[in-house]
């Protein structure tokens, strides 16, 4: 069959363009034994992606240039010769940036077919929502009446480690780059507090929310932000640094983080991490989130692109903070 199919054209330098990528056409073999064809239904863009353009040695391989960008993927399954698969099921899995596409069926994850829900394992109940708890509760560590600050906080890694942090009783920070998203992290999502730091005062607003200083920071942006909250850091804090946004697309001068010297007169803790090697903690992880989902302790907001010609463009609106909690692109009903 015929499908279409979005590829790496040729690596970014700085920010990502449109001409980084390249819509085409190309036709899919009949299905041999044990495989299965996908239809597309929401396809995740994330961060990571972005490194995953360069040519660069890292916890996972480059894209080639000329092949078809993957990642997470909610799909259905329309045609079946695996028997752990029927036609109508709804998987989960790392598949390409393709309408349709075959897969062997490994590493696929089926999906409740009770649930209704087909975006929230790509999200809250997916890699975003267990980077947040693994790294706030192994590397942060926070107890309760200590405060947390998390950059990125809007997003959908943060919104779900503030909200974590407040269920474990910590007073709460976040820092996020629009008043609509400070206001939405106070006024819905239960924040203590919200700095936006694009505010030409924001390491003074940044110092008033915190007047005990602040025990972990859940880092997910780096450069002036990161700095920002180092001079804030209390003694023994801890830091996950999962993420530096900030710095993924940086062509000109360097932005930081340089305040290490905090680390060493507060004696805290910096340790990055990346969420796969955490796996043995995901169900533990996914069983709580989802009893803190059905008892409305915990929220989940995504922004939901419409078409699979828009990936590209809803991938650069991450760097552009279009997006509020998870960012997915809807490519066809379930
Ligand atoms: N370690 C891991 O295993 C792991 C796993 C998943 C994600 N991550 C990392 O976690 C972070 C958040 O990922 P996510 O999926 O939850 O993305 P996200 O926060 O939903 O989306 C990205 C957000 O980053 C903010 N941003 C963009 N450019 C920025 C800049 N120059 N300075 C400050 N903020 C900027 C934007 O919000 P504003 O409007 O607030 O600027 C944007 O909405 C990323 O750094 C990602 O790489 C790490």
């Amino acid at each position: 069959m015929d499908t279409r199919q979005i590829i790496l054209a040729q690596r970014p330098k700085g920010m990502p363009t449109a001409e980084t990528f390249l819509v085409r056409d190309i036709s899919l073999p009949a299905l041999t034994d044990e495989e299965v064809l996908l239809q597309t239904v929401y396809a995740s863009v994330d961060p990571y992606m972005r490194g995953r353009m360069n040519d660069a040695k890292s916890y996972v391989p480059p894209y080639a240039v000329g092949a078809a960008i993957t990642g997470g993927v909610v799909a259905k399954v329309v045609e079946s010769r695996n028997t752990r698969f029927a036609v109508g099921d709804v998987v989960v899995g790392e598949l390409p940036w393709q309408e349709y596409s075959i897969s062997s069926g490994k590493g696929l994850l089926k999906l409740d077919p009770q649930s209704g829900d087909h975006t929230a394992a790509l999200g809250v109940l997916g890699m975003t929502g267990l980077t947040a708890y693994v790294g706030l509760q192994e590397i942060g560590k926070p107890k309760a009446g200590e405060t947390l600050v998390v950059s990125g906080a809007a997003g959908a890694v943060g919104s779900i480690v503030g909200q974590i942090g407040k269920i474990l009783g910590c007073r709460v920070v976040g820092i996020a780059g629009t008043a609509d998203k400070v206001r939405m992290l106070t006024e819905e999502l239960g924040f203590d507090a919200a700095v936006n730091y694009k505010d030409a005062d924001f390491s003074a607003k940044l110092k008033s929310a915190c007047p005990s200083g602040v025990d972990v920071y859940f880092d997910n942006v780096g450069g002036d932000v990161t700095d920002a909250v180092f001079r804030l850091l209390n003694d023994f804090a801890r830091i996950p640094v999962c993420g530096q946004i900030a710095l993924y697309n940086q062509a000109g001068p360097d932005v930081g983080p340089r305040l290490f010297a905090y680390l060493v007169t507060r004696r805290a803790l910096a340790q990055g991490f990346i969420v796969s090697d955490y796996a043995k903690q995901f169900s533990e992880a996914r069983a709580k989130l989802a009893e803190w989902l059905a008892a409305g302790k915990l929220k989940h907001r995504e922004t939901i692109v419409e078409g699979f010609d828009r990936l590209p463009d809803a991938f650069l609106g991450l760097f552009r903070g279009d997006n509020t909690g998870k960012l997915l692109v809807h490519v066809a009903d379930v």
